[in-house]
């Protein structure tokens, strides 16, 4: 018994030196381990109660567990200290210097093209058009048919496509989105529908398979040539300057009737003739006419009644003749030196 007494009183002795010495929370734990834990200096200890009397045993027990709960609370109070010595480390580690000047994201701009789609939407806008879209995988119905472009017709020539189906298409122009506007909204209308077109071209420098346009499209009583004149000078001026001049060429579209192609005084030149104009003085920006009565009775819009105008803006010649780009490709390389110039 008296052994077992000393063991306790070492042990005691053992810890509360060793207690002094410990610094982090995992040496508490390693301590609280080599001391309490099952393969631990107690249990060895306690092994030795087997050759106790029936009278020892439940004395040596009471001293067990009173050295039990005194390296219990030791630890406890130890670990208690520690802890907040270790979060008051941590804090003053990770506390934030708030002047200290942050690290820097490289910054992008905005792709040429997606500030000439916002500009020319952002004109019409302006003049009270709303925006809309539609997808780019078209019925044929909308893409060609529905626009008076039936099967074997030869606008579908000059807009070489790529089907998907028989009759769904990549779309070849934002026109399309016209007819699905027209199908569900009554009129008044009037929206831009800018957009990706797509076609079977080879890329060079001034056609890509893929590029945009921007579809315009008015409907309401009484719309005449004279609105689309007046809107158009209105959009040229907006975004050429003050100075520019439309002028209109008659021309040919399946969906609108009369149509044309028109031209703005050359944004270089002001109309004298330089190289951009190739010396004419006049550079062609879209293609715009009255909508066909047809095209209006497609979509369940009484031409007797109603009347519209419509005009589709090839977005990447504008924006090449904007910032003097002559080559297409450019827009669609990703090459960061070119990007960078539209900051
Ligand atoms: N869809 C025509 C094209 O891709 C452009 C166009 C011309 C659209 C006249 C129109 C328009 O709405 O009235 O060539």
């Amino acid at each position: 018994m008296s052994d077992l007494k000393q063991d306790l009183a070492r042990l005691k002795s053992n810890f509360d030196e060793a207690v002094t010495q410990v610094l982090t929370s995992q040496a508490v734990e390693q301590l609280k381990v080599q001391f309490l834990g099952k393969k631990g200096e107690m249990t060895s200890i306690l092994r030795g109660m087997g050759g106790l009397s029936a009278e020892e045993r439940p004395l040596a027990g009471q001293l067990a567990n009173q050295v039990r709960e005194h390296i219990e609370g030791q630890i406890e109070a130890v670990l208690t200290t520690i802890k907040e010595k270790e979060k008051n480390v941590r804090l003053k580690m990770e506390k934030i210097d708030v002047t200290i000047p942050g690290t820097r994201l490289p910054q992008g701009a905005r792709h040429p093209l997606t500030k000439v789609i916002d500009e020319i939407c952002g004109v019409f806008l302006g003049l009270g058009f709303s925006i809309a879209e539609g997808p780019e995988i078209e019925l044929d119905k909308y893409n060609f048919e529905m626009l008076r472009i039936p099967e074997g017709h030869p606008a579908r020539d000059t807009q070489d496509t790529f089907y998907i189906t028989e009759k769904m298409v990549l779309r070849t122009q934002t026109s399309p989105v016209q007819i699905r506007v027209m199908i569900e909204q009554e009129p008044p209308i009037k929206i831009v529908c800018p957009g990706k077109v797509y076609r079977s071209d080879a890329l060079d420098a001034t056609h890509s398979p893929i590029f945009h346009q921007i579809e315009g499209l008015v409907v309401d009583k009484g719309v005449t040539m004279g609105d689309l004149v007046g809107s158009l000078q209105l959009f040229a001026r907006q975004l050429f300057g003050e100075k520019t001049e439309i002028r209109l060429r008659p021309h040919h579209f399946p969906f609108t009737e009369p149509s044309c192609e028109v031209d703005i005084t050359c944004w270089n030149c002001g109309g004298a003739g330089c190289r951009t104009c190739k010396g004419e003085g006049w550079i062609e920006v879209l293609g715009a006419g009255m909508v066909h009565p047809g095209v209006l009775k497609n979509c369940g819009i009484d031409p007797d009644v109603y009347s519209g105008f419509a005009f589709g803006i090839g977005v990447e010649r504008t924006a090449m003749g904007r910032y003097g780009i002559d080559d297409i490709r450019n827009f669609y390389e990703n090459d960061l030196r070119f990007l960078r110039q539209f900051r």
